[in-house]
């Protein structure tokens, strides 16, 4: 049966490669909303202030695990926030006591809480040759913080810029160039032979530039890095939709409250964790792509970090538009649930 005649599909769970759960209050409120859908989730180091050894993050995890429901099965991995001091034997060490899935490299200044990022990529040279040496996969911000270089540029201008150099310096290195923006770096990703993959998020497969800015600034579908041209979400849906393995889904929602984001230097993040897997069956089936959303939120990722499927299974079933809330609540204030600005067909039903 050709995909657009499908009105059911089962695929193993999904995994978010890329997830902002935070801490306190807002960790509570938000973990539940990943927990539903997906078995497991790369987990963002980018706290206040970030967790940057193996200490702290053995002492996060227990803290979201400590914050998942009653009954949920979701396994939390954890990355270290890379920095000019990071020493490669805590890293060698989180990594062999199954700690740290992954480190996360930020360009200093490139987002939110990333002043701890790094400047002179010299000084980690140590740790990337020993993470190349555990097969140890380094999660990359690939924007550059060059105030000279415009926002949109900022991700073509890291590809060449850093992301090659450091690349043929360390060329065993597993890297996760993620949430990818442009036909650029889809281009760069998929001419790579080796040892480079990319994740995509949910809302830059919807959203383009238009949306945050045309007919008045619309800060909830503000994000860094900051969606771009229509053609450009067009080469990742054909990234996303074409089953290539060197593309998955990291979701990258990143909550933060309304009164975060609705101010005159609003904070960047969308919040996506509870719609994905309805808003991206919407553009697999749109694409006439559907089975291929498996390879995408299920299988691709696993594959690249070593790791087995999940055996549980999720359906997606076609319907009546399904609803969302548009907020949810948290001790810290509300949270805007990102609005793809179509109706959902896809409903999730799980094991
Ligand atoms: C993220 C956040 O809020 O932590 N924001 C975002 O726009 N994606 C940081 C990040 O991943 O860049
Ligand atoms: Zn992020």
């Amino acid at each position: 049966m050709p995909d657009r005649h499908l009105t059911r599909l089962t695929i193993r769970r999904p995994d978010d490669w890329h997830l902002h759960l935070r801490d306190g209050d807002m960790l509570k409120a938000v973990v539940p909303e990943t927990t539903r859908h997906f078995a497991r989730a790369i987990i963002m180091p980018n706290l206040d202030p970030p967790v940057v050894t193996a200490q702290q993050a053995v002492a996060y995890r227990e803290r979201i695990m400590a914050a998942l429901p009653n009954g949920a099965d979701f396994t939390p991995l954890m990355t270290l926030y890379l920095t000019e001091t990071t020493d490669p034997e805590d890293v060698r060490e989180a990594h062999a006591a199954g700690i740290a899935t992954a480190v996360k490299l930020y360009p200093a200044g490139a987002t939110t809480n990333s002043a701890s990022g790094v400047r002179d990529f010299e000084k980690v040279r140590a740790v990337l040759a020993v993470m190349a040496e555990i097969g140890m996969p380094l999660c990359v911000h690939g924007e550059v913080t060059d105030q000279e270089i415009d926002i949109f540029d900022r991700e073509a201008t890291f590809i060449d810029r850093v992301l090659k150099p450091l690349r043929k310096k360390v060329p065993d290195l597993k890297v996760v160039m993620e949430h990818v923006t442009t036909q650029d770096a889809v281009d760069y990703v998929r001419d790579s032979n080796k040892n480079l993959a990319a994740t995509i998020t949910t809302h830059h497969l919807i959203i383009n530039r238009n949306h945050i800015l045309a007919g008045g600034i619309r800060p909830h579908y503000y994000c860094l890095p900051v969606a771009k041209r229509e053609a450009h979400r067009v080469a990742l849906v054909q990234a996303a939709v074409s089953g290539d393995k060197r593309f998955f889904l990291g979701t990258d929602s990143a909550p933060h409250t309304d009164p975060a984001k609705l101010q005159p230097c609003g904070c960047a993040g969308i919040f996506t964790a509870p719609n994905t897997m309805s808003c991206l069956a919407e553009v697999f089936f749109a694409a006439g792509r559907l089975r291929k959303i498996e390879d995408f939120a299920s299988l691709n990722g696993p594959r690249f970090y070593g790791l087995k499927p999940n055996e549980a299974t999720i359906t997606l079933v076609k319907g009546d538009p399904v609803t969302y809330p548009a907020k949810i609540d948290t001790g810290d204030g509300p949270v805007t649930v990102f609005d793809p600005g179509f109706d959902l067909h896809w409903r999730v039903e799980t094991d």
